[in-house]
């Protein structure tokens, strides 16, 4: 007797700086199908994940929103968390790494770290935006190409000549934040020495932890020889400072890996049967696997194991590495309207369709996945409703109306032995995450049910009292087919499971159900289990994706770049109060660079708000104007009084900040609308 494995399994944390899109979907769909798969079988498998918030997209990102980044991130997670429930991503936990559990392990993992000699610190040249008084990551930065002399480009690779240097080398480099040209200065940065586990790092890449490629790609790194690892950043930066080390923070790739541990303490915490350090303590004989996309190996497979096994834990069990999604053979892409965010398909689609989409076409290799939208309707049509769905309407309605929903005393067919057959070949592809094997082998035996169906076919056999026993038998057959199907394809399709154990009125159907089969037992009625997809639904998500870039301000999956504005739907945008307001009075705030300080009049009363849009306005240009305020925001406490309310500008910021003004025929207390 086999006992039950314990196994802790994450998906990459999304950056909380824009919207969950297929990206994000491929992955989360991908973990979620080995966990069900885990749970199904009767293993205990926990599922956490989180938002990972710190960095200088998602303080740039509150900025503009002029919300703190606190606020906003909160406003991320809520959105992520419906996301993910709605695509049926089973996590047991959602956190974010802006927690205290996340800050505490965060300074445990640094002392460690410290006490073992691996954290070393020296000044680097780094390039300063002096108007937005930052240092610059490489990707704030555009220049003339070191190599080329190309203009405006990145400042990390050319577009040009493909060359990759840093931004230093560019010539007349420009913030892209401000348009100033950057100044070069020092600063004490902090590093972890990576480059003293580079034997480690070969023996456990190489101890079955990883994918052969992603091992072949690693040892191509190793043999370059490891450099030490830049953990920190300067101030102002969104994240946990270091200790004794003020205006320095830790970059947010450090303490990104430990929101897994985070979410799990959280998680631990209202657990009664679950121990943290079990999972974690150096020996432990639980396991720990994290599906990550090819793009951040390196973090995963070098930084972390070593980090971790510096501060006194285990490491993972595995690292599951899976390619990039492309759409239609192409990078997803806003312009085309294939960059298509969680929230605009499932307002058209199922998540069954995707779910079993990725499922046929997961390899558990590193290579891209392409979601073609023709092959997309084509097969989700052709598998789950021609082939899947119709054995049980086939088969439903006879029994149903011509035997009260009763199952025959005993099975008959054959094929069911056949089904039972493949369950460890399945099993095993499932384990080894080879998901379209499965898929293929699970829609091989829904072709031989549909087979026997229509070899027997009992909408003759029923029309004659001496073959309509057998009508009944084949019916039952083909229901317990059906449900072995379902058995097999519930960690991929787990609604479609769930509306199946209703009509079958079998409880929760689990692995070990292969074993036994539904006997002298009587069924619900039938009601349809899924519709075909229509095309229009596949063209109305990519006109959705077109019309959102058109008012969207530029997408992104990168750390530090700006992000998708949050998708909200129309009956949350209604719930913004919108009112015409009368500036009456704009004063100077003492101590505040930004900030006026604003008295409105909105027509039956009046109240005070303040707004950073001090370096466009005098105070005098702005008195008597009328503009718009966000009328419902909830009153803010800031450091100069209270803001009741905000009022509504645009620009980039500085000099070019423009007040929303109405025309003059509105009146003060006027919904917006
Ligand atoms: O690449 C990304 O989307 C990161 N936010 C993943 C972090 S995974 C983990 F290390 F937290
Ligand atoms: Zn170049």
């Amino acid at each position: 007797m086999s006992t039950a494995r314990k196994i802790l399994v994450t998906s990459a944390l999304p950056y909380a700086n824009g919207s969950i899109h297929l990206g994000h979907l491929l992955e989360h769909i991908q973990t979620d199908i080995w966990v069900r798969y885990q749970r199904l079988t009767g293993n205990q498998c926990i599922y956490v994940c989180a938002d990972d918030t710190h960095g200088t997209a998602t303080m740039l990102n509150a900025d503009k929103l002029g919300i703190s980044a606190e606020d906003y991130i909160k406003g991320v997670r809520k959105e992520h968390i419906q996301d993910f429930l709605d695509f049926d991503i089973s996590h047991d936990n959602f956190h974010s790494t802006h927690s205290e559990e996340n800050e505490q392990l965060l300074y445990l993992i640094y002392e460690r770290l410290k006490k073992a000699g691996q954290i070393s610190q020296h000044d680097v040249d780094q390039l300063y935006d002096p108007e937005k008084g930052m240092f610059l990551a490489d990707r704030f930065v555009s220049g003339n190409c070191p190599k080329c002399n190309a203009v405006d480009q990145p400042g990390d690779n050319c577009g040009a000549c493909g060359a990759t240097y840093s931004a230093m080398e560019l010539g007349e480099p420009t913030s892209k934040l401000s348009g100033a040209a950057p100044e070069v200065r020092q600063s004490k940065h902090f590093f972890f020495k990576l480059s003293e586990h580079s034997d480690f790092l070969n023996k456990w890449t190489r101890s079955g932890t990883l994918q052969t490629a992603v091992t072949n790609k690693i040892s191509e790194w190793l043999d370059q020889g490891l450099q030490d690892w830049d953990i920190s950043r300067d101030a102002p930066y969104f994240g946990f400072e270091i200790p004794d080390e003020p205006g320095k923070y830790f970059y947010v790739w450090l303490d990104a890996p430990i929101g897994y541990m985070a979410s799990f303490q959280n998680y631990c915490a209202n657990q009664t049967d679950i121990e943290f350090d079990d999972f974690w303590k150096p020996d432990s004989t639980c396991e720990v696997h994290h599906f990550i996309g090819k793009d951040i190996v390196n973090f995963h497979a070098l930084f972390w194991p070593a980090v971790l096994t510096m501060a006194g834990y285990r490491t993972p069990t595995s690292i599951r590495v899976h390619g990039m999604a492309t759409i239609n053979g192409e990078k997803m892409s806003k312009s085309k309207g294939t960059f298509i965010n969680a929230r605009t398909y499932l307002n058209e689609l199922s998540p069954t369709y995707l779910r079993y989409y990725f499922a046929a076409k997961l390899s558990g290799g590193v290579e891209d996945l392409d979601i073609n939208l023709d092959d997309f309707l084509q097969r989700v049509n052709s598998d789950l409703v021609g082939k899947l769905v119709n054995i049980a309407s086939r088969c439903a309605g006879f029994i149903n109306k011509q035997f009260d929903g009763k199952l025959t005393r005993q099975v008959q067919c054959d094929l069911l032995a056949s089904f039972s057959n493949q369950q460890q070949q399945i099993a095993d592809n499932y384990e080894s995450g080879e998901f379209s094997k499965a898929m293929r082998s699970i829609m091989a035996l829904a072709d031989m049910a549909n087979q026997f169906i229509a070899e027997e076919k009992p909408w003759i056999l029923i029309k004659d009292p001496s073959t309509k026993d057998r009508a009944q038998q084949v019916c039952s057959d083909g229901l317990n087919l059906f449900r072995m199907l379902m058995i097999y394809l519930k960690p991929v399709l787990p609604d479609l499971a769930q509306k199946a154990e209703q009509f079958l009125n079998c409880g929760e159907l689990q692995w070990s159900d292969l074993a036994h089969h539904l006997t002298d037992h009587r069924i619900n009625t039938f009601e349809p289990l899924l519709k075909r997809i229509e095309s229009r639904s596949i063209e109305a998500i990519i006109d959705a994706g077109k019309s959102h870039e058109k008012s969207a301000q530029g997408a992104t999956t990168s750390k530090d770049e700006a992000a998708d504005p949050v998708e909200i739907d129309i009956d949350t945008f209604a719930q913004v109060d919108l009112r015409i307001a009368r500036i009456i009075q704009a004063q100077v705030v003492e101590g505040a660079d930004k900030l006026l300080q604003l008295t409105l009049d909105l027509g039956d009363h009046q109240r005070t708000v303040f707004s950073g849009i001090k370096s466009a306005y005098s105070a005098e240009q702005l008195e008597d104007k009328l503009t718009v305020v966000v009328a419902n925001l909830k009153a803010r406490k800031m450091k100069f009084g209270i803001s009741e309310g905000m009022v509504l500008a645009a620009g980039p910021g500085d000099k070019e900040i423009f007040l929303i003004s109405p025309d003059s025929g509105a009146k003060p207390g006027m919904k917006v609308t």
